[in-house]
């Protein structure tokens, strides 16, 4: 089962895709997270994207691209995965169904998170996240149990550098342009389910799981 996450900057892609990997037993491959600890090990790879990320713009495609290809090569991905945040251009989208037609496989559902965009705002700029596990937290909607510290594994808590008011309309705006095409994109192969995202985290989540469910079936 390979399914993709699609929605804006802010959507609950990680949120939910923290509790669907555990659920449905997948591997979980997402973009930012892999580009961001590039960033932090100051690899190649993240000097490359830096720039990039600082100002809510894309990275390249070709550089993108290769890191899921790789990834997606992995035997924890031969049951399946969960792509957050890629594709994310519809050239990402042609290289992904090259790839997988490669093996006879494919995109199996795209979810589109669909979330208003003044709530996007408040729950980008509340959130934080763990330096550790990359688990993801809110100030006010999904507080740690203790105040900058992960429930999870202990770490600390931190706020994303591209989650400041400015870089975030920037993303939204770059989100709209070069992201919400591929809702077409998919919906003309039959392939994507709208999940309302202004709900609760656990609504959604149930929701998300019914609509991967009856694919199953
Ligand atoms: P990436 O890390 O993918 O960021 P994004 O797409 O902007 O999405 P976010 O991670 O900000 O939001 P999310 O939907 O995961 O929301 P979350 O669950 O955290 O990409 C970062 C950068 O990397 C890009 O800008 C780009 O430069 C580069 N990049 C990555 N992939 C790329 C690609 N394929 N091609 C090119 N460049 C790429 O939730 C947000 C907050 O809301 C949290 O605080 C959470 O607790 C809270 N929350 C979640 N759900 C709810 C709810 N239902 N109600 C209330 N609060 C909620
Ligand atoms: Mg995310
Ligand atoms: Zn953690």
């Amino acid at each position: 089962m390979l399914i993709v996450l699609l929605g804006p900057p802010g959507a609950g892609k990680g949120t939910q895709a923290e509790r669907l990997v555990k659920e449905f037993q997948l591997a979980y491959i997402a973009t930012g997270d892999i580009l961001r600890s590039a960033v932090k090990s100051g690899s190649p790879l993240g000097q490359q994207a830096k720039g990039y990320m600082e100002q809510g713009q894309l990275v390249p495609d070709e550089i993108v691209v290769g890191i899921v290809q790789e990834r997606l090569a992995h035997p924890d991905c031969a049951g399946g995965a969960i792509l957050d945040g890629f594709p994310r251009t519809v050239v990402q989208a042609h290289v992904l169904d090259n790839v997988l037609g490669e093996s006879g496989k494919g995109v199996n559902r795209v979810i589109h998170i669909d979330v208003d965009e003044e709530e996007l705002v408040a729950r980008l700029t509340g959130r934080r996240v763990c330096r550790e596990c990359a688990a993801t937290y809110h100030i006010k909607n999904n507080p740690p149990r203790v105040r900058n510290v992960c429930d999870r594994c202990g770490g600390e808590l931190y706020q994303r550098e591209d989650d400041s008011i400015s870089t975030v309309q920037e993303r939204l705006e770059v989100y709209k342009k070069q992201t919400a095409p591929l809702i077409d994109y998919y919906s003309s192969k039959g392939l994507v389910t709208v999940i309302n995202g202004n709900q609760e985290i656990e609504k959604i989540f149930s929701d998300i799981k019914a609509a991967l469910e009856k694919d199953r079936a």
